[in-house]
């Protein structure tokens, strides 16, 4: 049975804002990769290709269930910052938003009394409380560290290490094997 029309297109809303999730953490790991600062460019890249994965877990299910997706164009990020702690919080301002809109989803899965698109969005719901744990400790950790950007490149490779595992059981994305 396809999605509740006025989910299916709130999620295809979703697949544009995650997309442009994917930009603009793009555009912060490029700012710092050209300050030299390998960590922090490092876990913004993944980032990047995490939201990349989300947009493309959300093509999945409208295909799975037979809605009609369409690949969205998106807004230019931020690309320019006074210092490293900007496109951190400006991170967790998206995260925070995205957190927002992933509710609306469910809640407009739930008013539908469409049961499939809600147990869908559930995963998304955790993956949320996760991003923003994540970028709030490393915004603390950065407004505590002030300039000394060598206190958060230590940060993040003994908290954040190259090579973490992924989620066995996040929602399979449209193109993965
Ligand atoms: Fe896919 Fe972190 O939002």
């Amino acid at each position: 049975m396809p999605p509740a029309p006025a989910f299916a297109q709130k999620l295809n809303q979703q697949i544009a804002n995650e997309f442009a999730a994917h930009q603009q953490y793009v555009a912060c790991a490029v700012y710092f990769d050209s300050e030299a600062l390998p960590q922090l460019a490092r876990f913004f890249y993944r980032q990047a290709l995490e939201e990349r994965g989300h947009a493309m877990m959300m093509v999945q299910f409208l295909l799975d269930t037979g809605a009609d997706v369409t690949t969205p164009g998106v807004a230019e990020p931020r690309s320019f910052f006074a210092d490293l702690v900007e496109p951190i919080a400006l991170a967790l301002e998206q995260e925070q938003r995205v957190s927002e809109q992933i509710n609306a989803l469910a809640a407009a899965a739930r008013e539908a009394g469409d049961y499939t698109s809600e147990q869908f969005v559930q995963w998304f719901i955790k993956e949320q409380i996760e991003e923003v744990a994540t970028m709030s400790a490393l915004l603390r950790v950065a407004e505590r560290s002030g300039a000394d950007a060598a206190d958060i490149e230590d940060f993040l490779a003994r908290e954040h290490p190259a090579g973490e595992a992924g989620d066995p059981t996040a929602p399979r994305a449209a193109g993965s094997p």
